[in-house]
């Protein structure tokens, strides 16, 4: 893990004295944009070629002149950082310092709610005699720890009790899609979400919302729409009500999950992108930031996590978003993986991170699981470990998700075998080794 932290004050670490700002602020401040978008800009989505270079972006520390291609991005940046600080720091400083304090704070009063494994494992990597618990641990090392939460199980005792001692960071697994919150057109139904919310904040927790723009879980009225104008005010009438309505109550989106093509040379053939073209990512997040200024923004997919096509055309179409002004705040890496010995390797997912980090960006693990049909819980835990340090060690990555909580109501159950096994929790709530491999990790062990 030290050979992480030494890569880490390379490069990054001389941008960021560049920079010259605490990096937590830069990003959440990132953006005290509006901007109204125009339907279809075709290559918007890289490198900020194309698309009405510097017109969106809108108002706002000065960087939209450098908004379009890589000179300019770059001044852009440079300037837009110094406004976004100022403009963040009535914004974004507090959504940071708020995370940051009330985990902090959580160390004290959970202690009592004591999840921990008793016995020291033979390393003694986890002291018997000190009462940790997930979320403790992740608190002293800045971050979150969160878990996906299906409001189907809140009538289950022990998947509360378990749920609410071990995370701080809660992602509806299912609620805030929209399939779920608009199963009509502008019939807006928020029972499931807020229910969530609510077990949320009854316990402390936070709160991401997911995912505002998906191609998957669209109701049918949305498939079936076949006029880019149609689309794009569906489009952002989903996004303005959806995220209006859980204002104040989640501190960041997913707004938009899963545009990239698999093959990672091009965006993925959606009907957004059939009908709107690559910009629809721009408004999806401009919609976003227009209706809660204070959320943070993240763009999230799977297989990008580490090296390769996808991850590459991940950074460089964020890349191009930044250099136009699109006020995005992070990336998150949603880490669906297997044992220990499978790819991303850590120092692949520690690279990526890190360049992500150099564009002033945020990073999460957002929806983390292992599944082992041919393994076992030892190689488990210390994949779990693994890439859990790899986000400790990187300033940037503010907080790690795992995809459920109880092997038994995981998403993967029956997909690549029968029982995967592939979260921190058996099917009784009992913490297993991949537990005490995310709780060492998060303790620098
Ligand atoms: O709500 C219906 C219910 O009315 C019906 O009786 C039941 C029986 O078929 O299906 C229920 O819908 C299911 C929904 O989960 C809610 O439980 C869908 O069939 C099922 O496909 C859906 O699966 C979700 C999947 O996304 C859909 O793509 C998983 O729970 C969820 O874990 C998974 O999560 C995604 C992330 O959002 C994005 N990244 C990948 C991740 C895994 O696919």
């Amino acid at each position: 893990m030290n050979r992480a932290r030494r890569r880490f004050s390379k490069p990054l670490f001389d941008r960021r004295a560049q920079l010259g700002c605490v990096p937590v602020l830069r990003t959440f401040a990132s953006l005290m944009i509006l901007s109204a978008a125009a339907c279809r800009r075709d290559g918007a989505a890289l490198g900020g070629a194309g698309g009405g270079a510097g017109s969106t972006g809108g108002a706002g520390g000065g960087w939209l002149d450098g908004g379009s291609g890589g000179e300019g991005s770059e001044a852009g940046m440079e300037a837009g950082a110094a406004g976004r600080a100022d403009a963040g720091a009535d914004v974004g400083r507090d959504v940071a310092v708020d995370v940051r304090r009330d985990a902090a704070v959580d160390v004290g009063t959970d202690a009592a709610v004591d999840i921990r494994r008793d016995a020291a494992a033979p390393d003694g990597s986890a002291d018997a005699g000190l009462a940790m618990t997930l979320k403790s641990a992740a608190a002293q090392s800045g971050r979150l720890i969160g878990a996906a939460i299906g409001a189907s199980h809140l009538s289950e005792a022990a998947y509360v009790t378990t749920a609410a001692a071990a995370f701080d960071f809660v992602t509806p697994e299912n609620e805030m899609k929209w399939d779920a919150t608009e199963p009509t057109q502008n019939v807006f139904t928020f029972g499931s979400g807020d229910a969530i919310t609510a077990f949320a904040q009854q316990n402390g927790m936070k709160v991401k919302g997911h995912t505002l723009v998906w191609h998957s879980q669209l109701p049918d009225w949305v498939s079936a729409i076949t006029d880019a104008t149609a689309l794009h005010d569906a489009m952002i009438n989903h996004i303005t009500q959806v995220v209006s309505h859980y204002r104040g109550q989640v501190i960041a989106w997913d707004v938009v999950n899963e545009a990239v093509d698999d093959d990672g040379e091009s965006l993925r053939d959606s009907i957004f992108y059939q009908y709107l073209g690559a910009g629809y990512l721009d408004d999806a997040f401009n919609a976003a930031h227009a209706a809660d200024p204070g959320a943070l923004l993240l763009y999230n997919d799977y297989g990008a996590e580490g090296a390769g096509a996808k991850s590459d055309y991940v950074y460089s179409m964020v890349q191009g978003m930044l250099a136009r002004g699109v006020p995005i705040n992070g990336v998150g890496l949603q880490m669906h993986t297997g044992p220990a010995d499978t790819s991303p390797s850590p120092a692949q997912v520690a690279a990526n991170m890190e360049r992500l980090e150099a564009l002033g960006l945020n990073v999460v693990i957002s929806e983390m699981d292992v599944q082992i049909c041919t393994s076992d819980v030892d190689t488990q835990e210390t994949r779990f470990h693994d890439i859990v340090a790899v986000c400790v060690a990187e300033p940037l990555c503010l907080a790690v998700t795992v995809w459920g909580v109880p092997d038994k109501y995981s998403w993967l159950n029956g997909v690549n075998c029968a029982t995967p096994q592939p979260l921190l929790f058996d099917d009784n709530y009992g913490p297993k080794p991949a537990f005490s491999g995310v709780l060492n990790a998060f303790l620098g062990l």
